[in-house]
């Protein structure tokens, strides 16, 4: 057993935070032996977006090392003999079980301590499950989540085993979007559940997801709107519930059933219905705020010496003088880079701007591909192309508040249109009036 390790820095997590943390040590400079990245996963940092889209796709798959990071911001794919040259320690398929912050230890399920000097938390989130909410049969084996690369190898394996089956996606936000997508691109027959009136609430306006929830009933998803999965049963076939995850009978049906009395039928059921931060193993020992981990804007927390990063950082948003939690991958690098040059600058004297981010989420999904920048606050206009039989759709949206355009969305732009719309959302410029922004379109935000 590995006990007493000591580090002077120590990344806790190694994803996407936790790689460009690895990346931006490197570049301002780290003695081989100072830094140690602590992963439960068994490969090095990887982009984890990849799991939902290229992953799974029915030809030519994206396979580590393919994305390991920084290749999803154009940078260097980082190896693990990456880190071995840096002299970087990647301590893998290592769970971190009990941190204790004043005596800066950290112990792993295997009974290994490790000691730090300065600690970067960016252990990200983990997936709601519906047995959280005590779904009946919700626990069985067949009921499938992503959030990890192993649960990306799970997912895989049942849609080979499943080939022209019938697939369940249980939520409609991001996870939900994406794999009906990619499960439908391996021709399976997809249905979607959801609660709401319509998909991904939390971002899209009504008018916005009519134009996703056409173009995916085009491609033969089926959506069923405002109704919940209440339970899942095994037919006389098989019990799921005593199934290894990696067997996929072929005989295993999964009935559904959703809160309105019906029953579907599944090979297949994948389950998006939000994440949750992993901050339990703090908790007590750090301020915590709108459900992570308080921090400045260098990412510090209210324990001197330890800073938090990506899904699990409540930070200041300064742009709206607002404090939140961001749970994109564009944050997650952008957030993880800035702590490590305010963990250098304080050791070098030198100042730090803080973090000023813009938030920019984005998803692709069949052929389509949106971004989106700023605070969908106010009122939402649409432009442009929205619709779904259209051989390429190009449509927008602007958010106005208090007479500033906020926000703006845009599906099918090009790299300059979405450059145009993320400065706009940044300058928060006047707003002209609804008629006219809709009337100017694009023209509005490629104007500046
Ligand atoms: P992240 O989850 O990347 O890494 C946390 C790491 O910490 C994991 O390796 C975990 O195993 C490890 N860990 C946790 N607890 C530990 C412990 N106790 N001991 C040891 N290790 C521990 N965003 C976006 O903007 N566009 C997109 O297209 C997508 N797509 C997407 C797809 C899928 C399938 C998911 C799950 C998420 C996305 N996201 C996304 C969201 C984005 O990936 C997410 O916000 C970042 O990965 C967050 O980075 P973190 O480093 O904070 O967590
Ligand atoms: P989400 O918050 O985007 O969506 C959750 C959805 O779950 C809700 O919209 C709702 O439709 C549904 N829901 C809630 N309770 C339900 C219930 N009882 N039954 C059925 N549906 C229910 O979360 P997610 O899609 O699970 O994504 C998980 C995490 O991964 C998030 O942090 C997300 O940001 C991240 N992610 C991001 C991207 C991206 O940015 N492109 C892609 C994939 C995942």
């Amino acid at each position: 057993m590995a006990s007493g390790k000591h580090f002077k820095y120590i990344v806790l997590g190694g994803g996407v935070s936790g790689g460009y943390a690895a990346r931006e040590f490197a570049k301002q400079g780290v003695q081989p032996g100072e830094l140690a990245i602590i992963s439960k996963e068994a490969v090095a940092p990887y982009e984890r977006p990849a799991l939902s889209k290229a992953y799974l796709f029915p030809q030519s798959p994206a396979r580590l090392p393919g994305f390991h990071v920084c290749v999803g911001s154009g940078g260097e794919r980082l190896l693990p003999e990456w880190y071995s040259e840096k002299g970087i320690e990647l301590i893998l398929s290592t769970e971190i079980v009990k941190a204790d912050l004043p005596s800066k230890t950290l112990t792993s399920a295997a009974g290994a301590t490790f000691t730090y000097e300065i600690l970067l938390i960016a252990t990200g989130s983990s997936v709601i499950k519906l047995s959280d909410f005590g779904t009946q049969g919700a626990d069985s084996n067949n009921i499938l989540y992503l959030r990890e690369i192993d649960d990306a190898d799970n997912l895989y394996a049942a849609i080979q085993a499943k080939k022209g089956g019938k697939a369940v996606v249980v939520g409609g936000g991001y996870i939900g979007l994406e794999l009906s997508a990619v499960l439908k691109m391996n021709d399976l027959d997809v249905t979607m559940v959801f609660p709401e009136p319509w998909c991904m609430p939390r971002l899209f306006t009504a008018e916005i997801a009519a134009f996703y929830e056409s173009y995916y009933t085009n491609k033969g998803v089926k959506i069923l709107k405002g109704t919940i999965a209440v339970g899942f049963d095994a037919d006389a076939n098989g019990d799921v519930c005593t199934a290894p995850k990696s067997e996929f009978s072929s005989a295993v049906l999964i009935a559904v059933k959703l809160k309105d009395g019906s029953v579907l039928e599944a090979d297949i059921v994948v389950v998006g219905v939000g994440g949750r931060p992993l901050t339990t193993l703090f908790k007590g020992q750090v301020a915590e705020e709108k459900g992570g981990i308080k921090t400045d804007a260098f990412f510090e927390t209210s324990v001197p010496g330890v800073y938090a990063v990506g899904d699990v950082a409540t930070f200041p948003m300064k742009i709206y003088n607002d404090e939140r939690r961001v749970e994109h991958v564009d944050h997650s690098r952008k957030s993880a880079e800035q702590a490590v040059k305010a963990i250098k600058g304080k050791e070098a004297g030198s100042a730090v701007e803080e973090y000023d981010y813009l938030p920019y989420f984005y998803s692709r999904s069949f052929d389509l591909s949106w971004q989106f920048y700023g605070d969908n606050v106010g009122d939402a206009i649409l432009f442009g192309d929205a619709d779904p039989g259209s051989a390429k759709p190009k449509f927008g949206s602007y958010w106005v508040k208090d007479g500033k355009c906020v926000g703006a969305f845009l599906e099918g732009g090009s790299p300059d249109e979405n450059a145009a719309i993320a400065k706009l959302a940044r300058a928060q410029l006047p707003a002209a009036s609804p008629d006219e922004l809709k009337a100017a379109g694009l023209q509005f935000a490629s104007k500046i």
